[in-house]
């Protein structure tokens, strides 16, 4: 049932009246303001509460909003005003604008930093670090003008944060609020620089009743605060939260607005942790940057493969080194398998870091193409400092971790391999690899296993022993004969 009546005196837009899970729709002067039930999930609309989306299929994500509709005359106004078309050449270049962050790992990701009025949003799991980083970045710039703003944490708490980051002398402001328009009109005055906002998901604007945190708000808010951006050429961080499937919380056009998504990640449980961008208008999203989470903030880490490979004199079974590359950043890491005698019925297979169906395609493989009989044995397989690795190229480094694990012979902790293996065994070409050998060579790495399909490189100048191979079989041989 849908139920319409008539507002007394309403002068706004903003009013609700809600009637449990029946839309009201209220008439007031001109504009007209009514209830609509939005998908907290996908932001689809529907003027009735469904429990189940039809377009995204989750259930009771449905939430009433108001939403204030001007009224149109239907006619389209065709009158030039505002900006004119320019050609290129006619438009100003800004050089050397873009605002350097202080922490190296932070500014490559940026690609070379932040450029003024644009919109950057900061997702990550919560208790990852997004605040940290923020407010680390926001305490190294001490020369500019910022204004930090958290709707989550007290001054108090932030000063305690400071303390811990043992930096207390910066010339940032900072301000605990979560109403849109305060924080605007503090930022008007401020006119900062930079405005870091802590989180998008805790502001709320008076424009719509619904609760912050709603696909509504977090869309006004950002569209708010994008349109004052790019009118003050401010540059705006904003931190976001997300949800447990790992997407950004709010709705997609949120990421659709912003200049740049950035995510955070990383496991809790370790101290490593990656920022990657998801989307870059001013730079490349294949930029990737490492830092460990120690008592005192965040560190930047630059040699990532002299802290991922665990600096062992012996050879032990069960590890192999892969050369691999995240984004365009080219680091190795240290695969480790365990291979037991099943004590159950079916075996266990378990993977930390890897594709656990990856896994299981690789031990049929070794299974039907290297005659190795696995099927009685637990297989675990753990990548080293907690990292998630999705280049295929570290599938030969898995299966010669296992193998060695399965006969317990070591493998020559000099020896790294890079390769993605196929169905029927053969070891397929892998991308960018002069840079993985370049990378073993500098860490001074004897010998790197490559796929023989990668051709069109020069290995005269590096200082390595590279071996080309084309089948798992061949690999085997050479190492564990
Ligand atoms: P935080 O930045 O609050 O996470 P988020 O904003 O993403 O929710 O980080 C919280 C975690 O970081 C917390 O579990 C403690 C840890 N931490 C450190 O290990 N060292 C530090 O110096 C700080 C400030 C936090
Ligand atoms: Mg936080």
């Amino acid at each position: 049932m849908l139920c319409c009546k008539k507002a007394d005196k309403q002068t706004s837009g903003k009013e609700s009246n809600f009637n449990g899970n029946f839309a009201v729709i209220i008439y007031f002067n001109m504009a007209s303001a009514k209830t609509i039930y939005t998908c907290q999930n996908c932001g689809a609309q529907s003027p009735k509460w469904l429990g189940k989306c039809t377009s995204c299929g989750e259930w009771n994500t449905y939430v009433e909003e108001i939403v204030a509709t001007k009224q149109t005359t239907g006619k389209l106004s065709v009158q030039i005003s505002g900006n004119q078309p320019l050609t290129l050449d006619k438009i100003e270049t800004v050089k050397n604008s873009r605002i350097s962050v202080g922490i190296e790992e932070f500014n490559r990701v940026l690609g070379g930093g932040i450029v003024p009025g644009s919109l950057i949003l900061l997702g990550g799991d919560p208790g990852i670090g997004k605040s940290t980083l923020a407010l680390q970045m926001a305490l190294g710039l001490n020369a500019k003008n910022i204004l930090y703003i958290s709707g989550e944490e007290s001054l108090q708490q932030i000063k305690l944060r400071a303390e811990r980051l043992s930096n207390n002398t910066s010339t940032c402001l900072f301000l605990s609020e979560t109403s849109l328009e305060n924080i605007l009109a503090h930022t008007e005055q401020v006119n900062p620089e930079l405005l870091i906002i802590d989180s998008i998901q805790t502001i709320s604007t008076e424009m719509i009743e619904s609760s912050p945190g709603s696909v509504g708000q977090v869309r006004e808010c950002t569209a708010a605060i994008l349109k004052f951006a790019k009118k003050n050429n401010v540059a705006v961080v904003l931190i976001g939260h997300i949800t447990k499937d790992g997407n950004l919380a709010g709705p997609k056009v949120l990421e659709h607005m912003v200049d740049t998504v950035l995510q955070f990640e990383g496991d809790t449980n370790y101290m490593y942790r990656i920022l990657r961008s998801n989307k870059n208008r001013f730079g490349s999203t294949n930029e990737l940057g490492i830092f460990e989470m120690r008592s005192d903030g965040l560190r930047e880490i630059t040699n990532p493969s002299e802290q991922l490979i665990s600096k062992v004199s012996h050879d032990v079974s069960g590890t192999a080194i892969a050369a691999t590359i995240e984004g365009v950043r080219p680091f190795l890491i240290e695969i480790q398998a365990l291979v037991s005698s099943a004590a159950y019925g079916t075996p266990q297979r378990s993977s930390t870091g890897f594709d656990l169906r990856r896994l299981n395609m690789l031990l049929a493989v070794l299974e039907k193409r290297a005659g190795f009989k696995l099927i009685a044995k637990d297989v675990f397989l753990n990548i080293a400092g907690g990292l998630k690795i999705s280049d295929p190229a570290t599938d030969l480094a898995v299966i010669c971790s296992i193998l060695s694990s399965n006969i317990d012979i070591a493998i020559n902790h000099k020896i790294c391999f890079a390769g993605e293996v196929g169905l029927t065994g053969e070891i397929r070409a892998v991308s960018r690899i002069e840079q993985r050998i370049a990378e073993a060579a500098k860490l001074g790495f004897s010998r790197i296993y490559v796929p023989s399909l990668n051709k069109g490189f020069d290995a005269k100048k590096f200082k390595i022993d590279i071996v080309k191979v084309s089948r798992v079989e061949e690999v085997f041989k050479t190492i564990f004969a």
